[in-house]
């Protein structure tokens, strides 16, 4: 065989085993999360689908609380979904209070975070 051709050869399989470990690192990386407009008690109302996170990304869960006449914090419904820049925190919307939490540890960790008691969260 030509040593041009060998040389070639070579250089194909290798490429192919380089390229077949950056396939296998980026699927470690990547995590498929929950995507739900309505999520109640472990169920997904409406909106239902996934998405897949990679690096800087996280399953998103946002717990929304409406103020009640009796002074609480009252659980009104569960968004999931896949967010960039994900951090933990809880925004104030007058009468509306949205808690954020993030995960990318497994599969459809956020639905997980989803399921909180009905009463109200400090
Ligand atoms: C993710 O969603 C797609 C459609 O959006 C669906 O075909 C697929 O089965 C879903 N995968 C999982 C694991 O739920
Ligand atoms: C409360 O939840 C319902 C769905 O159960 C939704 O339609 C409504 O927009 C939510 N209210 C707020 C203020 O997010």
């Amino acid at each position: 065989m030509n040593k041009f051709l060998l040389i070639l050869l070579l250089l194909g399989f290798f490429s192919l085993v380089i390229f077949q470990g950056v396939d296998e690192v980026l699927a470690a990386q990547a995590v498929m999360c929950m995507v739900c407009e309505n999520f109640k008690r472990g169920n997904c109302l409406t909106g239902k689908g996934n998405c897949t996170v990679e690096y800087g990304f996280g399953c998103r869960t946002r717990n929304f609380f409406l103020f009640n006449q009796r002074n609480k914090w009252v659980h009104n419904h569960t968004e999931l979904d896949c967010y960039s820049h994900c951090s933990p925190n809880h925004m104030y919307l007058g009468h509306l209070k949205i808690s954020s939490q993030c995960c990318k540890d497994k599969d459809f960790c956020n639905k997980y975070q989803g399921i909180l008691p009905k009463t109200r969260l400090n």
